[in-house]
């Protein structure tokens, strides 16, 4: 069975830095609306929204305080149906983000369970009695602070894998669970095609609470990988029950024409692991690539997690490739260090990859990290580089869409990217900018795997070069910077290939 993201692009908003279309400034529906053709243009099948769902906003949207309403900043519910229907109007569809790990304690469920107790929604929760005085058990949150708040009116702590904010939810009453059902009947009777899961590898923890064992080790080959914070999180994440949620989630799915996409944010470290949230081609369709996101950006190391990926993942299961997103460093910096060539040849790599190509807003312009200052920064989870945390602002810069920014017309919420040629307009008119590579480079995608999930071979590899082929093309990246010579191109015998730079040519 083919399904509509095989070979696709999706193409990934993160709302409040996209467009504002009320001077507030922040990014909004209205101005996603307005930004449509530019992302239509760029060749998307679909679009992840990041939260549109109301929220008090201690971490942008992912603490949900109501999961079946749009957050009034950010547009309307009949803002939102119209997104889904000018976007398929061009062709593209809409997947939301769904936060099923936690709440925001500002979420009505939350509200009453800690009033008593005895409360009708306490077991929606994780609560525990303290241990030798002090919290349950050694976990740390996504800040490295201890992952339990004390709840001092009902004598327990609650736990909170992220922010004390966001109360993480008790996956083993199977009340959450119908919870959830009703919350994605809700958004799929509306027309959207799928969900982005967040913390797809949280929502079960162990049964028993036990300790994490400690990890200072950096895994070789990998750049730091941030929100360890020295642990091993082995037993508040990535439980096997997980995956009896992604089997039930999986089979409302097929009952939908067409099925519903859950894509996961499976924040993994080796592809193993990534491997188990597709189950036996049951549970998740797609599930981000975190080994690749966190590999060296060089030949050997792309293709070592690439050739893991595909001899993990089970039989016809499709991957996704992106470079970047809202909480890392953008591929421009991390992989790419601010230059031009190296992210071309990061796009093209991932790109031109079988499978999914997930394209963070931006990228299509070649933006890179903003470095804002701390007086400036308004995530409050890396607040002031908490605990030695990047600061994820850097990545949310507002895109720019003209020469004089063109985002808002009041204050940006945050500064704009430091570059002003970075915007829509000028790479629009002008034919070698990384807009018109991006929308190259789209096309060539198109026309060697839409629709399809072709097969993948490495063919070569070394210091400089990776090579393989996918369908009827053969890519041939030379990670370095010096020119290569590549040998076999059918008849036309050896060809160059410049430093930071990607030969693709197509077979019979
Ligand atoms: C992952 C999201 O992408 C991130 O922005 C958020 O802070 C955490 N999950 C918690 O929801
Ligand atoms: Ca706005």
């Amino acid at each position: 069975m083919a399904f509509w993201w095989y070979g696709a692009v999706l193409y990934h908003v993160y709302l409040r830095s996209f467009r504002d279309s009320n001077g507030d400034g922040y990014g909004d529906l209205g101005g996603l609306l307005a930004g449509l053709d530019h992302i239509a243009a760029l060749g998307a099948d679909a679009i992840w929204l990041s939260p549109v769902n109301p929220s008090p906003d201690t971490d942008w949207g992912y603490d949900v305080s109501d999961y079946c309403a749009v957050h009034p900043e950010l547009g309307t519910l009949a803002q939102l149906d119209e997104v889904i229907a000018e976007a398929a109007a061009r062709g593209m569809r809409v997947l939301l983000d769904l936060v099923p790990n936690h709440t925001s304690d500002q979420h009505a469920w939350f509200l009453d369970a800690r009033t008593a107790r005895d409360a009708v929604h306490r077991d929606y929760y994780v609560w525990a009695d303290p241990k030798n005085g002090g919290p349950p058990n050694n976990w740390l949150d996504d800040t490295g602070e201890p992952a339990w708040d004390w709840d001092g009116a009902t004598g327990q702590y609650y736990l909170h894998n992220f922010l004390p904010t966001q109360p993480d939810l008790n996956w083993r009453n199977p009340q959450v669970g119908r919870e959830f059902d009703a919350i994605m009947d809700f958004w799929c009777d509306r027309g959207v095609a799928g969900f982005r899961i967040d913390v797809a590898n949280g929502l079960f923890k162990d049964a028993a609470l036990r300790d994490n064992p400690s990890n200072a080790e950096l895994l070789p080959g990998h750049l730091p990988v941030p929100g360890s914070h020295g642990q091993q999180h082995i037993y508040n994440y990535n439980q096997p029950e997980v995956h009896g949620v992604y089997r039930h989630w999986r089979a409302r799915a097929a009952e939908r024409t067409p099925q519903t996409l859950l894509l996961g944010e499976t924040w993994v470290l080796h592809p193993s692991q990534l491997a188990e949230y597709y189950g036996d081609g049951d549970e998740l369709q797609l599930a981000f690539n975190f080994p690749l996101i966190f590999a060296c950006f060089s030949a050997r190391e792309f293709a070592r997690v690439i050739a893991e990926t595909f001899a993990a993942l089970p039989p016809g299961a499709c991957p996704i490739w992106a470079g970047s997103n809202h909480d890392l460093p953008r591929l421009g910096t991390r992989w790419a260090g601010g230059d031009q060539a190296k992210m071309r040849l990061a796009h093209t790599v991932l790109a031109l990859l079988p499978g999914v190509y997930g394209l963070y807003y931006g990228d299509e312009l070649g933006m890179a990290d903003s470095d804002i200052p701390a007086e400036l920064q308004r995530d409050p989870l890396t607040l002031g580089g908490k605990n030695g945390q990047w600061p994820r602002d850097n990545a949310r810069s507002p895109m720019r869409w003209t020469p004089d920014g063109g985002f808002t017309t009041g204050e940006p919420w945050l500064p704009l990217g430091p570059d002003p040629s970075l915007n829509v307009a000028s790479q629009d008119a002008d034919p070698d900018s990384m807009l018109s590579f991006t929308r190259d480079l789209l096309a060539l995608r198109r026309a060697i795997h839409g629709g399809q999930l072709n097969g993948y071979e490495q063919l070569h590899v070394d210091d400089a070069v990776f090579a393989f082929a996918t369908g009827p093309a053969v890519v041939v990246a030379n990670f370095s910077g010096e020119e290569v010579s590549w040998a076999g191109v059918g008849e036309t015998g050896t060809k160059p290939v410049a430093p930071w730079s990607a030969l693709v040519y197509l077979v019979d």
